[in-house]
């Protein structure tokens, strides 16, 4: 079955461009008639975007369904046996394992009844944190299918996140592993659990996967295994699980990301819109055909896995890949290796994950074959050229359209891409909006910039102009915060915080990163307050300001600059602390590259902090400081220049 939505030429991407804009709601509505609904809709859209309640973002009011039923029920028939994930583990000697759509639908069942038996009922909040196994899709869709909310967070960040999440979504329910794989290390997830549980009383149950064998404790009346439970439910003879009848509008999943505050926001993302829109971007970016392997590199734990490797794959009937360790064990080879042996067509991979991998050299790629490779995507931060080149020349060997996909956590899908097979590619540009997607860009005084003439170029802040059904509906327990984090900037549009630039001669966008403080470290977002605020959590600190520097690998880097109660003995051991104090509060991927000691913070008359001037003595850019003549105290940028304390 071909996907009737699918752009096959620049002819129909330019008539459903035309589509998307003349008629939103004929155009999304012919798609969404594709999927499986308990009640079709009684209106597409309704939408404001400037009121004092905004957003207010209702797609498909009235419709009845259950995502579960669109990525599961609905393939049984047609592609039953067919792989839904085909799952590579950490260890390349340990066996893969292949779920057909039958055998995840399954699964799925059993462990929804499971949930049930513990008390999960709709709209509550499970938070899960688990590694990379095949169960996390299974626990992900469980709650989908019986109407929870789920709130995954990736198995890399510290307890006291975890807390924060469980605590800001009144999470009732945890679902977690003894332990991860990740390369050579062991991740004792339960006990990083364990610890965040003591601030949240309110836990009723943690439900706890065996994977690892790590020694863990369990407490009595609240924690229980995963395969324990299972075989409860599988004694009663596997009753099948109907799926909750879900509103459209019904809140799916919580996903926290952080933004230019201290605390990590919960983007809320709702069932109808949201499945829609991550299965359509899917099969039309990646050019998807039936039965095709398609392998997104991702962590289920980031937007990324939740839209690519689980909902708009699945929703579309694909064969995804999940895999569990890490592109560069036992060695750089091995996302090749992965390609090889899965006939892998599609691999949707990030920057970062690239330029490490170019590092180890060609020794690792040229004894793979690749020759099933049709499509190469990257996702997560801009590529840069040699990157770009690298990935087009020595794994897609010019063969393979490179898809570059800008979106966000907040976006649920992918906006600005080309279209595997039909755009033509520029490395460095995202190139052209989605069907659907109406970007504006616009200048510092809030005017919008007119599109660029041939041979023009223009640049300025990205906004949204009109709502598009996998958009974020509000922030988890305060809509304000989310009206004023998106919505207040550009009245009447979304604010990304993403800088662009577009070229007159093709239209094409180019993403220029983050205008706000967020930092964007491998591919992950990182608020510098956040980073701050563990930091300043040391004992020793008085005060500190973080700023990004260019990173060879990471793309971005963590500079730190710190103010101690009195000049650290050894600074080494010092910055030792401060690093596990980051690693403590946030996780080991907030660690800051680099920590200057300095003795006071370049700042403004009423006491902000000159950031500008920072980046630029992280970038070691000393000459072009630009004017400091507005500091309170000049002086200081003089001794942190010179590195002195
Ligand atoms: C931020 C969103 C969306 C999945 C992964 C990250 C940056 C993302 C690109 C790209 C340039 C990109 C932006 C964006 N970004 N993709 N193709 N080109 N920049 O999701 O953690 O919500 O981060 O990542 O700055 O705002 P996220």
């Amino acid at each position: 079955m071909a996907y009737p939505y699918q752009i096959k030429t620049q002819a129909d991407y330019e008539k459903a461009y035309k589509k998307s804009v003349e008629d939103p709601e004929g155009f999304w509505s012919a798609i969404a008639d594709t999927f499986y609904w308990r009640k079709k809709w009684d209106k597409v859209l309704e939408w404001d975007f400037s009121g004092p309640d905004a957003p207010q973002v209702k797609w498909f009011q009235g419709a009845r369904l259950n995502i579960t039923e669109n990525c599961l029920d609905r393939h049984l028939d047609t592609r039953g046996d067919q792989p839904a994930i085909i799952w590579e583990p950490n260890d390349p000697d340990e066996h893969h394992r292949v779920l057909t759509y039958k055998q995840l639908h399954q699964k799925v069942c059993i462990f929804s009844n499971a949930l049930k038996n513990n008390g999960v009922k709709k709209g509550d909040r499970v938070c899960i944190y688990m590694g990379m196994v095949p169960e996390l899709a299974i626990a992900v869709l469980a709650c989908a299918r019986i109407g929870a909310i789920h709130s995954v967070v990736f198995g890399g960040f510290s307890a006291k996140s975890i807390a924060d999440r469980i605590l800001d979504a009144s999470a009732d329910f945890v679902i977690t592993c003894d332990g991860a794989y990740r390369g050579n290390k062991v991740i004792p997830l339960k006990s990083v659990v364990d610890d965040a549980l003591v601030q949240c009383p309110d836990v009723k149950k943690v439900i706890v996967l065996t994977r690892t064998h790590t020694p863990v404790s369990m407490i009595k009346g609240r924690d229980v295994w995963w395969e324990d439970e299972i075989k409860k439910v599988e004694t009663l003879g596997n009753p099948p699980c109907p799926a909750e009848e879900m509103d459209a509008e019904d809140t799916l999943y919580v996903l926290y990301t952080s933004g230019s505050t201290g605390k990590p926001k919960g983007v809320v993302h709702t069932t109808a819109g949201y499945m829609i829109y991550t299965a359509y971007t899917f099969v039309n970016v990646f050019n998807y055909q039936p039965g095709e392997v398609y392998f997104c590199t991702a962590d289920i734990g980031w937007v990324t896995g939740h839209s690519y490797i689980v909902y708009g794959p699945l929703a579309a009937g694909a064969v995804s890949v999940m895999f569990e360790g890490v592109p560069t064990w036992p060695n750089a080879g091995r996302l090749w290796e992965i390609v090889d042996k899965h006939k892998v067509n599609t691999i949707y991979t990030a920057p970062t994950a690239i330029r490490s991998l170019m590092a180890h050299g060609l020794g690792f790629v040229e004894d793979k074959d690749l020759s099933s490779l049709r499509v190469l995507g990257s996702v997560g931060e801009p590529i840069n050229e040699e990157a770009w080149h690298w990935f087009d020349e020595h794994i897609g060997k010019k063969r393979c359209p490179i898809v570059d996909t800008w979106w966000q956590t907040e976006t649920g899908g992918i906006l600005i891409s080309p279209i595997a097979t039909v755009t033509h590619t520029k490395p460095s540009y995202a190139t052209l909006p989605l069907p659907g997607i109406q970007p504006a860009i616009m200048d510092e005084k809030g005017q919008e910039i007119p599109a660029p003439q041939k041979g023009e170029q223009v640049s300025g802040n990205l906004c949204i102009r009109f709502p598009w059904p996998g958009m974020l509906r509000s922030t988890w327990g305060d809509h304000e915060r989310c009206r004023k984090t998106y919505f207040d900037a550009y009245p009447g549009k979304y604010f990304t915080g993403d800088g662009c630039l577009r070229d007159g001669d093709d239209g094409y966008y180019r993403i220029t990163g983050r205008v706000d403080d967020v930092l964007n470290v491998s591919g992950h977002r990182i608020g510098t307050a956040e980073v701050e605020n563990a930091i300043n959590m040391h004992a020793d600190v008085v005060e500190s300001a973080v700023v990004g520097y260019p990173h060879d690998i990471k793309g971005q880097g963590v500079y730190a600059f710190v103010i101690t109660e009195k000049e650290p003995d050894n600074p080494n051991l010092a910055r030792k602390d401060i690093l596990e104090t980051v690693a403590r509060i946030i996780g080991p991927i907030a660690k800051p590259d680099k920590i200057q000691f300095v003795k006071g913070l370049p700042k403004t008359r009423s006491g902000k902090i000159m950031r500008r001037i920072l980046r630029k003595i992280a970038e070691g850019e000393m000459e072009n400081l630009g004017d400091t003549t507005t500091l309170l105290d000049p002086g200081v940028v003089d001794d942190i220049k010179q590195g002195k304390l």
